[in-house]
């Protein structure tokens, strides 16, 4: 089926980037990284909607909602990444294709990053690129689904 919509879902202490660590997650705020997944996907006629909550029930709730509503999620569940079981057992719940994003390299940094409880139930892991990082999420979704 042909992709239509996209659900893009931030995890915790990403509403702040943009100021939280700069030199590690650089100067972009959320909205601009949304409005990159915007520009991305209306290129190939998708929706996209899009939630940030720094509360792992708020984030189970959401994509819970997304069934039969999105087709692909794109994910950056930030330290939630990590040890977040309850947003495992979410995803492998939704039916559609599920892209996990990074914007730094979690595997070159702190050993507790090394870990993500969420790979084993998304589709592909897109890490360490920034930004460009959603884009190729978005590019990701609309080669999976065509
Ligand atoms: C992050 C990496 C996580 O380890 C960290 O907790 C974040 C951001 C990233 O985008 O690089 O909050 O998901």
């Amino acid at each position: 089926m042909a992709l239509s919509s996209i659900l893009v879902i931030h995890g915790p202490n990403l509403n702040l980037l943009g100021t939280r660590e700069p030199e590690v997650y650089g100067t972009t705020t959320l909205a601009d990284h949304i409005a990159s997944v915007g520009a991305a996907a209306s290129a190939h006629g998708v929706s996209v909607a899009d939630v940030q909550s720094n509360a792992e029930q708020e984030i189970v709730a959401t994509i819970h909602a997304a069934i039969g509503k999105h087709d692909g999620i794109i994910i950056n569940a930030g330290a939630f990444t990590h040890y977040s079981w309850a947003i495992h057992d979410a995803l492998k719940s939704f039916p559609g294709h599920v892209v996990e994003v990074h914007l730094s390299n979690p595997g070159a940094r702190e050993g507790f990053r090394h870990v993500s409880v969420l790979a084993p139930v998304v589709s592909g892991t897109i890490s360490g690129f920034g930004g460009l990082g959603y884009a190729l999420a978005v590019e990701a979704l609309v080669e999976l689904t065509h």
